[in-house]
């Protein structure tokens, strides 16, 4: 009896990966409120096999056993390692271990990175570069170099015979349901999120690597993560707008309030802000989801950060989210940041220092002490009117 659930994705092609349902956060950093999943594929030629990428560890007999489903696991010929890390080539001493004749492919920095994380003997690592081929019988793959995404030494595998790119991170979603993108109702909302969080400061890099796929004939993106591509145009086409940098007429708003001094600076400015007409995501940092935050960043065109002064400086939620939104490097363009202080400023410079080198335009950077007064309120309005105007004449 069959347990596990394998598709075949194409002739041959199969879905060995696993459904990480209970995953909540990712690198210690990114929320998962929708698990993932580790993709591997298994590709059997009619001469030779490979498995691309593994699974996440804890995940090993799993994988094995939907291997096993297929074939005998120590008769793959090669093992493709598209990228390094653990989510993907954690399982790749177990796999060795039921396997002994298996060549791992991988880039020059891959071969490094496998002999560091996972003790990869050399003479059973196979160096690809940009263009190398590997003949499988009836099956070829190509390789194509796609550095920093999202770590330096990853590469994409292009099944020829099959137009099947297999990506790795880039075009991937963490979304432990669905296997098609066609099962999935907000797979341009959870791609667009997982774009913000991993692969948006990797936007040039993103860039080059759409420019090399782009003549590629592809009926099928098989990412790491998440649901496959059937549909690889529409995810290409979002890829496309995202890499460049194109914004939308939105200002994500972030704040933090201690005693709703912030807030009522806050409130005001996104009132102006939607009565001219722009969009507006607002997240208030202590219930915040950090992934809204990088998705909303993905296509603002501006940013206003709001902090009241605690212990000489900004609140911390805030100093966190400045230091994210520089980690991340959205496209945004315009800034505006809104503080109070009790008794003695500061947080204003500690977050432009944070946010300086970003390159933003600040458009505004108003300290108030206490809460906001009449007049105030009348300076934040026009700061909502300036900002919105600069959002609107933006292309
Ligand atoms: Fe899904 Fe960069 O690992």
């Amino acid at each position: 009896m069959k347990l596990h659930n394998v598709n075949e994705i194409a002739d041959h092609v199969y879905w060995v990966g696993v459904r990480d349902w209970s995953r909540r956060m990712f690198d210690a950093l990114i929320p998962l409120p929708y698990g993932t999943t580790y993709n591997s594929y298994l590709v059997q030629g009619e001469e030779k096999s490979a498995l691309v990428d593994t699974v996440n560890p804890g995940f090993e007999k799993e994988l094995e056993a939907k291997i096993r489903e297929v074939m005998d696991p120590s008769e793959l010929d090669y093992v493709v390692m598209n990228h390094a890390e653990p989510d993907h080539a954690g399982s790749i001493p177990h796999v060795f271990s039921l396997n002994k004749k298996a060549e791992l492919i991988t880039s020059e920095k891959g071969a490094q990175m496998a002999r560091i994380y996972y003790g990869t003997l050399p003479e059973r690592i196979h160096v690809v570069k940009e263009g190398d081929t590997i003949e499988l019988g009836g099956k070829s793959f190509e390789f194509v170099d796609a550095p920093f995404l999202h770590w330096p030494e990853t590469i994409f595998t292009y099944l020829v015979e099959d137009k099947i790119l297999f990506p790795c991170d880039f075009f991937g979603s963490h979304i432990a349901h669905g296997v098609y993108d066609e099962d999935v109702a907000d797979v341009s909302v959870m791609s667009k999120r997982y774009f913000g969080e991993i692969m948006m400061p990797y936007k040039g890099m993103g860039k080059r690597a759409l420019d090399k796929i782009k003549e590629m004939e592809i009926e099928i993106i098989a990412p790491s993560h998440g649901p496959i591509h059937k549909h690889p145009q529409r995810i290409m086409d979002l890829y496309n707008d995202w890499v460049n940098g194109a914004t939308r007429q939105k200002v994500t708003v972030v704040y933090a309030t201690m005693w709703g001094d912030v807030e009522k600076m806050i409130f005001p400015l996104v009132e102006t802000l939607q009565s001219e007409g722009v969009e507006v995501a607002v997240h208030n940092l202590v219930v915040a989801d950090i992934g809204r935050i990088a998705e909303d960043l993905v296509d603002s065109r501006a940013i206003v950060l709001g902090t009241p002064t605690v212990l000489g400086g900004a609140h911390p939620l805030a100093v966190y989210a400045a230091f994210l939104a520089k980690a991340l490097r959205p496209p945004a363009k315009y800034a505006a940041v809104l503080t109070s202080y009790g008794w003695g400023g500061g947080a204003l410079k500690q977050i432009a220092d944070l946010v300086g080198p970003l390159k933003l335009e600040v458009v505004a950077a108003l300290e108030v002490n206490g809460p906001p007064s009449g007049n105030d309120l009348s300076k934040i309005v026009e700061i909502g009117k300036t900002l919105a105007s600069k959002v609107k004449e933006e292309k």
